[in-house]
């Protein structure tokens, strides 16, 4: 693939391509219709680099992509594992007028992974683990990452798992990591994922809705996986998850009362059932 190397805010990045997955990059921005897309060979993290785009005044709908990164960023500081040719790791710009709570970008972005999925592979029965996660079979199938840019931006990230067998995750992630291929989804590229990805934003991001309408709400609760289970915050809250709220927060039942968690993380401390966990008919 040509590469040629990109200014960004002064700064010189090196390995941008020209041509990806055959088509020159320019035809993939037409293609998905969005304003400007930039592909990289390498980059350490494509939420970085969209966010200096960003804030030089990038539109709506940018995209960038990087067939690796050498400092993927997941959530809480932890990274994401991003190596070349086994997934798309990718992010792009959503700016909007309004107010959109912070905690409902990744949950409709988590809708706008779903859609994409389904579509792409009909049998694939993804979930979304509250706030950020595309669970498959109980799996981590991909992880999505919100960053506020400034001026009712935000920079998304969504890295998505591909190709990788079993063998091919860190030792710590082989108990709970999944690709496409590992859940039946071969012949899926990452241009076809990409494509898929944001022809759903477009229809859900464009403008983003401030609050979950009761058909969004049902949509999610469809894809919920964390729904009747026990679950403990980062701050050590532990409550049953009774579902989301339209402004994306997480509802937990403490004790009889119902808390609305915000911010942070929570982990499963007791399976208990839900409903997308249940095995297809
Ligand atoms: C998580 O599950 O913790 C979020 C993972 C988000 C990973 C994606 S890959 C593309 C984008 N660039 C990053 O550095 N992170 C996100």
């Amino acid at each position: 693939m040509g590469q040629c190397p990109v200014a960004v805010s002064g700064e010189a990045v090196s390995g941008a391509l020209d041509r990806w997955e055959g088509r020159p990059v320019e035809e993939w921005g037409r293609r998905w219709r969005v304003p400007h897309v930039e592909m990289y060979d390498e980059l350490p993290s494509t939420n970085d680099h969209l966010r200096v785009l960003a804030e030089s005044g990038a539109a709506h709908f940018t995209v960038v992509t990087a067939d690796s990164q050498t400092a993927g960023k997941g959530r809480s500081g932890k990274s994401w594992e991003s190596p070349s040719g086994m997934g798309l790791w990718m992010s792009f710009l959503v700016r909007s007028d309004s107010e959109v709570p912070p905690a409902l970008v990744p949950i409709l972005v988590g809708l706008v992974a779903t859609r994409a999925l389904e579509r792409l592979c009909p049998s694939l029965r993804p979930g979304i683990k509250w706030p950020n996660d595309i669970e498959v079979e109980g799996r981590k199938l991909g992880g999505i990452l919100c960053e506020g840019a400034g001026s009712g931006a935000v920079v998304v990230g969504i890295g998505l798992n591909l190709h990788q067998g079993i063998e091919d995750f860190d030792p710590g992630l082989k108990e709970r990591a999944a690709s496409m291929e590992m859940a039946g989804c071969r012949g899926v590229s990452r241009s076809m994922v990409a494509g898929e990805l944001l022809s759903a934003a477009r229809s859900l991001l464009d403008p983003p809705p401030v609050l979950l309408d009761e058909r969004l709400r049902q949509e999610v609760r469809d894809h919920d996986t964390l729904t009747g289970r026990t679950v403990r915050t980062e701050v050590g809250v532990t409550g049953q998850a009774i579902g989301i709220a339209p402004d994306g927060a997480l509802l937990l039942e403490v004790e009889g009362r119902v808390q609305e968690i915000r911010a942070g993380g929570v982990m499963v401390v007791e399976s208990g059932e839900s409903a997308r966990m249940e095995p297809r008919e």
